[in-house]
């Protein structure tokens, strides 16, 4: 059965707006993995411009030539389905590159004069929206240069938009900061800050899941919620990116933009619409409510961890500190778990349990809504009440995305035998496969000027506030136990001892990768 209805999903959206897309840092991973590919999607749905070009730039040297044979063989690779000849070169033509070093005042200049002649080749209007995939040291310093060199200027109804890729900061310090340095020369509606959990389907449909159904919102509260878990775990270590992650960690990496993203879709308030400051302004609501954990709090509501080589199947895995570019006594943590609690009438004492850790036993990411358990009344001396179970919703955005609701049946013969069965929603099976990156809305999104789904200053400063007190207390009192989670297991025991203090445990489940 394919049950989509005439409702959202089936609005007509309009093309982005014409314009240029400038990436800083474009030979990098992002671009031919995500970006490009997300592109090519976009012109294929003829929801780009016909008016569009694309100046790719980096330290690397590239010739427009050189630049587009490059991508035209890492589509062929990354483009999640067969490539659209006529679409591809429709698009390789419109792209360009410059070569050149952000620091140097004279490569803006350079890359105006090459915006405006590209502008005037394909007759586009004089919008710019430029992709900051750079290392985070160079995003201050970029916007600088573009406000100095006159490019982030808005004039004559012509729009400038800067994309910033994340982190963020790397504290809450560093990314108050950004946002002043980039303030200075950027109105807050010009800024996209990305993140790429927001482009993922089953993340933007938590809002229409909660707010377009009339039957889970009367029961998303204390009154009947039992606690929530949120899980990012990754079957993959750090692969190639050991430098960047010794310094961020997983809390760094995951928490303050992820899985906070996650819990505030989950926890916030009926925005008043679906403008992209009522949405936020809910988001950031809640994020504000979560209880700012104290120095005692740091120890008893969170767990860290740090994998280490073990072996699944007959398959060896390298344990953290064995890794590229990784110390050999690191004190990096790769795991992390907490438990949050919302001060508001909503979520009282319902506890938020969120973790996410590289290696681990599968690639699950999930939002399990635990139920509190009926009362008993009914059951008493009658031997099936231990059998009840909670009911649990649970939403899936990783490795498959869909929605499923588990509740007790009676099992069928003679005798009262209670078993948990499901109800499953997969977007595949109703909606068929997609060959999307993630990135298309949210690349498209910038192009028509809606912000809704990246984050806003004060959304970023609230993620960062909530987690500096446990990076201080953790910053203090090193970790001792380290490395202390095998590869391919489901975190250190600190973990699962942070549930079963509350008397529950981790929904556990590795999801199989082909169904
Ligand atoms: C990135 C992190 O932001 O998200 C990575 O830097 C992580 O470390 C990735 O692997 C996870 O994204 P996804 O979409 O695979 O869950």
């Amino acid at each position: 059965m394919n049950a989509m209805s005439e409702s959202i999903l089936d609005i007509p959206r309009a093309s982005g707006d014409p314009c240029i897309m400038v990436i800083f840092g474009a030979t990098g991973d992002l671009t031919k993995r995500k970006l490009i590919p997300a592109l090519y999607n976009l012109a294929k749905a003829k929801l780009l411009s016909r008016k569009f070009a694309l100046i790719g730039t980096a330290f690397d040297s590239f010739t427009d030539e050189s630049f587009r044979q490059q991508l035209a063989q890492d589509i062929r690779t990354y483009a999640m389905g067969e490539v659209d000849d006529k679409v591809w070169a429709w698009l390789e033509k419109r792209i360009y590159f410059l070569q050149g070093d952000f620091r140097d005042e004279n490569f803006y200049w350079k890359l105006r004069e090459l915006c405006y002649s590209v502008g005037g080749k394909n007759a586009i209007d004089d919008n710019y929206c430029y992709y900051l995939a750079t290392a985070p040291t160079f995003f201050g310093e970029i916007i600088r240069q573009l406000g100095n060199s006159g490019m982030a200027k808005e004039e004559s109804g012509h729009w400038r938009r800067v994309i910033i890729e994340k982190p963020f900061g790397h504290d809450l310090e560093s990314a108050r900061t950004l946002n002043m340095e980039i303030r200075e020369v950027l109105k807050e509606r010009q800024i996209y800050r990305i993140d790429h959990y927001l482009g993922k389907e089953t993340v933007q449909n938590i809002m229409v899941f909660r707010f377009s159904n009339s039957i889970f919102e009367p029961i998303w509260n204390r009154r009947y919620i039992d606690h929530v878990q949120i899980t990012a775990a990754e079957e993959v270590g750090v692969e190639r990116r050991g430098a960047y992650y010794e310094n961020a960690g997983a809390m760094r990496d995951m928490v303050p933009n992820h899985l906070f993203q996650l819990l505030s879709l989950i926890a916030m308030e009926p925005p008043i619409s679906f403008e992209a400051d009522a949405v936020r302004d809910e988001q950031t609501k809640v994020l504000r409510a979560v209880q700012t954990l104290t120095p005692e709090d740091v120890l008893s509501m969170t767990a860290r961890g740090q994998y280490h080589e073990s072996s699944v199947d007959g398959v060896s895995l390298t344990g953290y500190r064995a890794e590229e570019k990784v110390a050999r006594d690191s004190k990096t943590e790769t795991f992390v778990a907490m438990k949050l609690l919302i001060d508001n009438w909503r979520w009282a004492d319902v506890p938020f349990y969120l973790r996410t850790g590289k290696r681990m036993a599968g690639r699950t990411t999930e939002i399990v809504i635990q139920f509190r358990r009926p009362p008993m009344v009914l059951f008493r001396n009658t031997g099936i009440g231990e059998q009840i179970q909670s009911n649990r919703l649970v939403i899936h955005l990783q490795p498959h995305e869909g929605i499923s609701l588990e509740f007790d049946a009676k099992m069928p013969g003679p005798l009262m035998k209670l078993g948990v069965v499901k109800m499953d929603f997969d977007y595949e099976d109703y909606f068929g496969a997609t060959s999307s990156t993630g990135y298309e809305r949210l690349l498209h999104d910038c192009m028509t000027g809606d912000a809704t789904l990246f984050q806003r200053a004060d959304m970023v400063e609230a993620g960062w506030s909530l987690i500096q007190p446990i990076l201080d207390v953790w910053k203090a009192l090193p970790p001792r136990s380290f490395p202390n989670y095998a590869a391919g297991s489901w975190g250190p025991k600190e973990s699962e001892e942070l549930l079963e203090r509350d008397k529950r445990q981790w929904v556990n489940r590795v999801v199989p990768k082909i169904r």
